[in-house]
């Protein structure tokens, strides 16, 4: 597959995404993200990733921040920490998150799936959701999301999809063919990886053995 320096190139596309959806920049990038914060319901994937008190968290990808949210809820005296390219959507995500933020137990940081700038093992939980398509390097964010991982620690990546996606949400499903090689990169770093349809996205988690 074609490797690339270019940090807006997508993997699946074989070309840059330049949807203020994917690579969220200026004022229609805030507005994409302000869209996001109101259509992104992420319950299911907080209940799949199987968040306990005390876990430290990182999610890829945060946009406007609605799962930082539902997660910090969960961590009790754990961490939620995130990366994501977009200054704008940290900004969003900062402000949607602040007492979090303030209190230590949110940590939202500039970075992306293949350089998040982490420990090694620095992870219980490793999540990512609506961001694997603008990789610029799948194989490369998979051994990012696998260095920051704890042995035995759950990795969820999630897509557009699920068994009761609206029409919207339809359109941006992936192919089989595209899920098949998300699933092979994944079990190529990670074991156990199941596919799941959730109500509008399509899951896959995976350990670290
Ligand atoms: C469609 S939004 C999804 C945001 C959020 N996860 C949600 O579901 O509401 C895509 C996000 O991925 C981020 N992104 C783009 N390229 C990325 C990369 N290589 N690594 C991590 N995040 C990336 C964008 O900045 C944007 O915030």
């Amino acid at each position: 597959m074609e490797t690339t320096t270019d940090p807006n190139h997508s993997w699946v596309f074989g070309r840059p995404a330049n949807s203020p959806f994917a690579h969220p920049r200026g004022l229609i990038g805030t507005l994409a993200g302000r869209i996001m914060r109101r259509t992104n319901r992420q319950h299911e994937v907080a209940d799949l990733l199987d968040v306990r008190p005390g876990h430290h968290v990182l999610e890829i990808g945060y946009g406007p921040g609605v799962l930082v949210g539902l997660l910090a809820e969960r961590v009790g005296d754990g961490r939620v920490c995130g990366v994501d390219p977009s200054p704008e959507m940290r900004e969003l995500a900062v402000r949607g998150n602040r007492a979090a933020v303030r209190a230590g137990t949110v940590d939202l940081r500039l970075g992306s799936a293949d350089a998040t700038g982490f420990p090694d093992a620095a992870f219980d939980r490793v999540v990512t959701v609506n961001t694997v398509v603008f990789w610029p390097d799948l194989e490369a964010g998979m051994r990012e999301l696998h260095r920051v991982t704890k042995p035995g620690g759950r990795v969820l990546i999630a897509w557009h999809g699920g068994s009761n996606p609206s029409r919207a949400t339809r359109a941006h499903a992936l192919p089989e063919h595209v899920l098949a090689r998300i699933e092979e990169a994944m079990a190529g770093v990670f074991t156990g990886v199941v596919r799941r349809e959730l109500s509008t996205l399509t899951a896959f988690t995976a350990t670290r053995p």
